[in-house]
């Protein structure tokens, strides 16, 4: 089975987490929009969904699905998102698409935060891959220097801007061994919006599309 099959699998499984009459949050990405795609099947199920991008709430409203404003509602029941990496303590780093802020604000929303991924992004140790960390335009150099001193390669994303109107620096050559305290420090950078670890609220439940079914772990 391919990785795509499996992001599909995984994305589908993650409906039986839905109840009816539910507000939920939605995330970014091929997994995300693959569980788009399946939400369609149920839209009359729940009331509406938050978006955590503006692609994803194209594609949501796309479906027929009502896409609401986290500001008109309560906390949420459940948040389903992809990952770019998944440690055994089910923290994450995600960001590839740029829209690591409205995935952590909609994620802090959340009650439950299930995360939907393939097998490929379990590691041991998160940081292979390129951590984005998302900066105030006025505080991109100023923010690259500051990365550039914790020992990674930081780059700026090339021609892209987040649904926020910022920049994305992303770095490589990180090994995240602490992410507590390397998500805190990131944070504290003056012009840092937010980056892409979720460590202080990490993944409630995980669904993992494997070659042989969809496997689960949870906190
Ligand atoms: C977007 C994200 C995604 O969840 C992450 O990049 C995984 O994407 P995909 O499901 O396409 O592998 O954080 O900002």
């Amino acid at each position: 089975m391919d990785l795509d099959s499996m992001k599909k699998a995984v994305a589908i499984s993650a409906l039986d987490y839905i109840e009816v009459g539910d507000v939920i949050g939605v995330g970014t990405g091929s997994t995300a929009n693959y569980f788009i795609d399946a939400l369609a099947g149920i839209k009359g199920k729940i009331e509406g969904a938050v978006a955590s991008s503006d692609s994803s709430a194209a594609r949501l409203a796309s479906h027929g699905i009502t896409v609401l404003d986290l500001n008109d509602c309560d906390d949420l029941p459940v948040y389903i998102d992809g990952a770019d990496e998944v440690d055994r303590h089910l923290r994450l780093t995600k960001g590839g698409g740029g829209a690591l802020t409205r995935e952590k604000i909609v994620a802090e929303a959340s009650r439950r935060f299930i995360c939907v991924v393939d097998e490929s992004k379990e590691v041991d140790v998160l940081g292979g891959f390129p951590l984005p960390v998302e900066v105030i335009p006025m505080a991109r150099s100023l923010v690259g220097r500051r990365l550039a001193a914790l020992g990674g390669m930081p780059a700026l994303r090339n021609n892209f801007r987040t649904d926020n109107g910022n920049f994305i620096i992303d770095i490589s050559n990180l090994s995240i061994t602490d992410p507590i305290e390397l998500e805190t420090r990131l944070n504290n950078i003056p012009g840092v919006v937010s980056n892409g670890i979720f460590a202080h609220r990490p993944a409630d439940i995980l669904l993992v599309g494997t070659s042989t079914g969809v496997r689960r772990r949870e906190t």
